[in-house]
């Protein structure tokens, strides 16, 4: 079997998901104000430290998506932090898009930027460290909106992007995102990421790319978060189902969801009902920022004294979802580590 292919299986092995620990500069300063803290470099290294560092976490984690400045970082200890996770059995990962910038001729549409030089790039990623990468792409929910015209352009740049990855030697992580901001039904969410993923699978088609090699990470269906009347995780877990096998080709070895602006326990209980269905031709896997690491960054609180707690959290939410994973999850276990 192909490098490419083993990559892709042993970061969705059973019991194991992904963290997602690539907030770009703008984004961590977000996450750091939340806790009154300055985002400088230190501040940022210390945080990855503390996350990346906690014990026995490597049970439940297969693999850590990185971003630019961190995976030239070294931890607190010297250890350049890609050879710190690899040294776990855990596999660096690193965010390459440019982020969503303004769809031209379109209004409030976005299209991911990031191409030019990719492949460059790549490779010195790939020296780095790195055995797969992450490209996001937006799509807002309206009466009217996504156009066909973001739904193409963004899967054609997710396609050209997951290409240069194969060929680079890395397994392209594709991130459709449709976003659940709103107060739209769980049936209009169904029917935008279907349309999202089937121009999707299109394009990887004709852009040649081999799906064995790559990782789907998708929103879960949901109602928007300002409806009225929100859809429970049987329902999330159905209309998902339903879109995923009609539009996910079975060859691709995982679906790693994001978290999106779920509360973490709503993101485990979602993931724990879809796989309490299964089994599925694709595993169902995590690939969270917030739901794995908010209790954690509150924890921690930018103290060194607090580490442990942090540790602790994290380690929780990261054994919550590896539960999660084969649907034995039940929300008494969350009490249960509280008192213990
Ligand atoms: P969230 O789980 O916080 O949505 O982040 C996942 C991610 O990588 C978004 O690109």
């Amino acid at each position: 079997m192909s490098e490419l292919h083993e990559t892709a299986k042993a970061l969705v092995a059973e019991g194991k998901g992904i963290l997602a620990a690539d907030e770009s500069t703008g984004t961590i300063k977000k996450r750091f104000d939340s806790i009154g803290l300055e985002s400088t470099e230190d501040n940022r290294r210390a945080y990855r430290d503390m996350l990346f560092t906690t014990p026995g976490v490597e049970e439940y984690i297969s693999g850590v998506i990185l971003y630019d400045e961190t995976i030239r970082q070294s931890a607190l200890d010297g250890t350049p932090f890609p050879e710190l996770l690899a040294s776990k059995g855990v596999i660096p990962g690193i965010k390459v898009d440019q982020g969503a910038k303004p769809l031209a001729l379109a209004q409030n549409e976005t299209v991911t930027e990031g191409l030019d030089g990719l492949r460059s790039r790549l490779e010195e990623y790939r020296n780095l460290g790195a055995r797969f990468a992450k490209w996001r792409a937006t799509y807002s929910i309206t009466g009217s909106l996504p156009s066909d015209y973001c739904i193409w352009t963004n899967a054609h740049a997710l396609a050209r992007y997951a290409a240069l990855c194969q060929e680079a030697g890395i397994v392209p992580i594709v991130e459709p995102e449709v976003l659940q901001d709103g107060t739209h039904t769980i049936e209009r969410s169904y029917h935008v990421t279907c349309r999202v993923l089937d121009a999707l699978y299109t394009e990887l088609f004709d852009q040649r790319v081999d799906l064995f090699g790559t990782l789907l990470k998708p929103n879960m269906v949901l109602s928007g978060y300002e409806a009225s009347d929100r859809a429970g995780a049987e329902d999330v877990a159905d209309w998902s189902l339903k879109c995923f096998y009609k539009h996910v080709p079975a060859a691709v070895p995982g679906i790693v969801f994001l978290s999106g602006g779920q509360s973490d326990e709503d993101a485990t209980a979602h993931l724990n009902a879809m796989n309490a269905k299964g089994p599925h031709p694709w595993q169902l896997s995590f690939s969270y920022g917030r739901a794995l690491q908010a209790p954690s960054l509150k924890a921690w609180d930018g103290k060194p004294e607090n580490v442990e707690a942090g540790q602790r959290a994290y380690y929780h939410r990261a054994k919550m979802n590896s539960a999660a994973r084969s649907g034995l999850y039940a929300p008494a276990m969350e009490r249960e580590a509280v008192t213990a």
